[in-house]
C-alpha cells in the first residue's frame, strides 16, 4: 500500500471512529436525558388537570397524587439507568475531539441515525453509526478473529464484580424534582420493599450537571449531547424490551417466542455435549435472554447486536447483576392511554427475573456488537455455525436477501436455520431518507429466495405473539409470525 493510501485508511478509520464516539455519546445523552423528558410529560399532564373546571377537578381529586407517585417511579427508573451507565465501560476515546468531523458526514449519518424509526422508536434502536465491530465475552474472552474485539475488555459472568457503586456518581443533564414523592410503600406496595429510600436515590443518580470526582469522565456533561426526544423514546423501548428478556411479566411472551426455538434446538442436536458444544448464533440479539438460554441448553451461543442502545443494558444485567429481582422498575409509567387502573399503570417490576450468571450458561458464551452484515459476511465466518436463530430480525434489513445470503454462507453444511417473526420492515416508512434501501419481500417471496440459497424447509407453522407488549394494556398488538426450521444443503446435494 502506497503512503498516500495509508494515510486516506488512517483519515477513514479516524473518521469513522468519530462518528461512532458521537453515535455513542448520543445514546448515553438519550439515556441521561430520560428523567427530564419523562419529567416533561408528567408536568403536560398536570397542565390539562388545571384547565378542568373545579368541578370536574373535584371528580379527580386523586390525580395530583399519581403524579407525584409517577415522579417517584421516573425516579426509580433513572436510577436503574444511571446504575446501568456507571458501569459501561465506553469501547472507544468518549473525550476525543470530534469536532474536526462535524461538517463532514456526522450530520449526515446522525439524521440517519434518528430518523429511523422516527414512526416507531420500538421497532429499531440503530447504533454504531460506522458499522464497527464490538465484542465482549459472557464467559471467556472471545477471539480477536471471532470479532476483531474493539469492545470493552471482556467481562465474565462468572466473575465476582467488585464494584464501589457508593464512590460513583453520574453526571449529567438529569434533573429529578426533589418535591415529595410519596414512599414506595405508599405507591405499589410489597413489591417495592427494598428500593432505595428516595434520599440514597438521589444521592447516588441525581446529577444537576455537578461532576463527582469519581464519575467516569465520559459521563461529563460537557459531553453530553442535546438529543431529539425520539431518542429518548428508544429508552422507554428498552425499558419495554427488558420486561420482555428479564421479567417474570415476560415469562408469556417469552414462552411465545423462545420456548418454541428452544423445543426446535433440543429436538435437532439432541446429542450435545459440553465438551464439543454445537455452534449457534443469534443475529439481533436485544437484550440477550434468547442467547442465554440457547447457552444453558449446552450450545456455544455468540449473540450479535448492533444496537449500543441494547448493548449496554444486556452488558450490564448479564454481567453486572448480583441477584435475581436486584432492580425494580416501573416500565407502564409513560403512557396514560388503554390503562384500566392506575395500579396497573403504576406496577413495578423485578429484574431480572433469574441471575444470569448462575443460570448454567455453556462455555463460550458471547454478545459480538456490530452490524450482522459486516460482522458475519467476513469470510473467516464461512461454515463456521451448526445453527442460526433469527427471532424478530429478518425484518431489520435493508436488503433481506442480502441477510439470507450471508446466513447460508455462515451455516456449515447440513446446518439448521430457525427463524421466528413477522415482516415489519424496519426502513419501510423512510420517507425521509431518500436513498435508504428497503427491499420489502413477502413471506412466499422470502422463502423462495431461501430455497435458492440451498436451504431446505423441515418445518413450517405460524405462531401468534407479542412483542414488548403490556399485558395489561386494553391494547394489545398481536403477530402472526413465521416460524420455521431450514437446513442448507449439504454441498453434495447443492
Ligand atoms: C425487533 S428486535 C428483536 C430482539 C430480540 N431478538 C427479541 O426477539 O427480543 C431486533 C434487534 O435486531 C437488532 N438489529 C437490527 N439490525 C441489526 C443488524 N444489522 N445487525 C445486528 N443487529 C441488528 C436491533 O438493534 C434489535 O435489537
Amino acid at each position: 500500500m502506497s503512503n498516500m493510501q495509508t494515510e486516506e485508511e488512517l483519515e477513514r478509520r479516524k473518521l469513522e471512529e468519530a462518528l461512532e464516539v458521537k453515535s455513542l455519546r448520543r445514546i448515553i445523552s438519550a439515556y441521561l436525558n430520560y428523567p427530564e423528558a419523562a419529567e416533561e410529560d408528567v408536568k403536560r399532564w398536570e397542565r390539562s388537570f388545571r384547565k378542568l373546571p373545579p368541578r370536574h377537578k373535584a371528580l379527580l381529586s386523586h390525580l395530583p397524587s399519581k403524579f407525584q407517585k409517577l415522579r417517584w417511579c421516573i425516579a426509580q427508573n433513572s436510577y436503574f439507568i444511571f446504575e446501568m451507565l456507571k458501569v459501561f465501560e465506553p469501547p472507544l476515546d468518549m473525550s476525543q475531539d470530534i469536532d474536526n468531523c462535524e461538517n463532514q458526514h456526522l450530520d449526515v449519518v446522525s439524521d440517519s441515525h434518528h430518523s429511523s424509526r422516527s414512526r416507531n422508536p420500538c421497532l429499531c434502536e440503530s447504533t454504531s453509526t460506522s458499522g464497527g465491530v464490538n465484542c465482549h465475552s459472557l464467559a471467556e474472552p472471545i477471539s480477536e478473529e471471532t470479532c476483531n474485539g474493539k469492545f470493552p475488555a471482556p467481562t465474565n459472568v462468572n466473575e465476582e464484580q467488585d464494584i464501589d457503586i457508593s464512590k460513583k456518581s453520574i453526571a449529567g443533564k438529569c434533573s429529578i424534582s426533589l418535591e415529595d414523592h410519596g414512599s414506595a410503600n405508599n405507591i405499589c406496595g410489597d413489591g417495592c420493599k427494598n428500593l432505595p429510600d428516595r434520599d440514597t436515590l438521589y444521592a447516588s443518580a441525581c446529577c444537576n450537571g455537578n461532576v463527582s470526582s469519581s464519575s467516569p469522565d465520559w459521563l461529563d456533561p460537557s459531553l453530553q449531547l442535546h438529543v431529539p426526544l425520539v431518542d429518548v423514546d428508544k429508552v422507554r423501548c428498552i425499558i419495554r424490551n427488558i420486561v420482555r428478556d428479564w421479567a417474570k411479566e415476560g415469562q408469556q411472551e417469552r414462552d411465545q417466542c423462545y420456548r418454541p426455538i428452544l423445543e426446535e434446538l433440543e429436538r435437532l442436536f439432541p446429542d450435545r455435549s459440553n465438551e464439543n458444544p454445537p455452534a449457534c448464533l443469534v443475529p439481533g440479539a436485544g437484550l440477550g435472554r434468547l442467547a442465554l438460554e440457547i447457552s444453558c441448553l449446552g450450545f456455544a451461543c455468540q449473540g450479535n447486536e448492533f444496537s449500543y442502545y441494547m448493548m449496554i443494558c444486556s452488558s450490564f444485567i448479564l454481567n453486572h447483576a448480583q441477584a435475581a429481582g436486584e432492580w425494580t422498575i416501573f416500565p407502564w409509567i409513560h403512557s396514560n392511554c388503554n390503562s384500566v387502573s392506575d395500579n396497573d399503570q403504576l406496577r413495578p417490576v423485578s429484574v431480572p427475573d433469574i441471575h444470569p450468571a448462575s443460570a448454567g450458561i455453556t462455555e463460550g458464551f458471547s454478545m459480538c456488537g456490530g452490524d450482522f452484515v459486516e460482522v458475519y459476511s467476513d469470510p473467516s465466518q464461512g461454515g463456521v455455525w451448526d445453527a442460526v436463530v433469527t427471532c424478530f430480525f429478518l425484518d431489520t434489513a435493508h436488503n433481506i436477501v442480502e441477510y439470507i445470503e450471508i446466513i447460508s454462507e455462515v451455516l456449515k453444511d447440513g446446518g439448521v436455520w430457525i427463524n421466528l417473526g413477522p415482516l415489519l420492515y424496519h426502513f419501510a416508512d423512510m420517507y425521509s431518507q431518500e436513498d435508504e434501501m428497503s427491499i420489502e419481500l413477502s413471506l412466499e417471496d422470502v422463502k423462495r429466495v431461501a430455497l435458492q440459497y440451498g436451504f431446505i424447509f423441515e418445518k413450517e407453522s405460524t405462531i401468534e405473539t407479542t412483542y414488548t407488549t403490556n399485558s395489561r394494556s386494553m391494547m394489545q398488538n398481536r403477530y402472526y409470525a413465521a416460524f420455521w426450521t431450514m437446513r442448507k444443503k449439504t454441498s453434495a446435494t447443492l
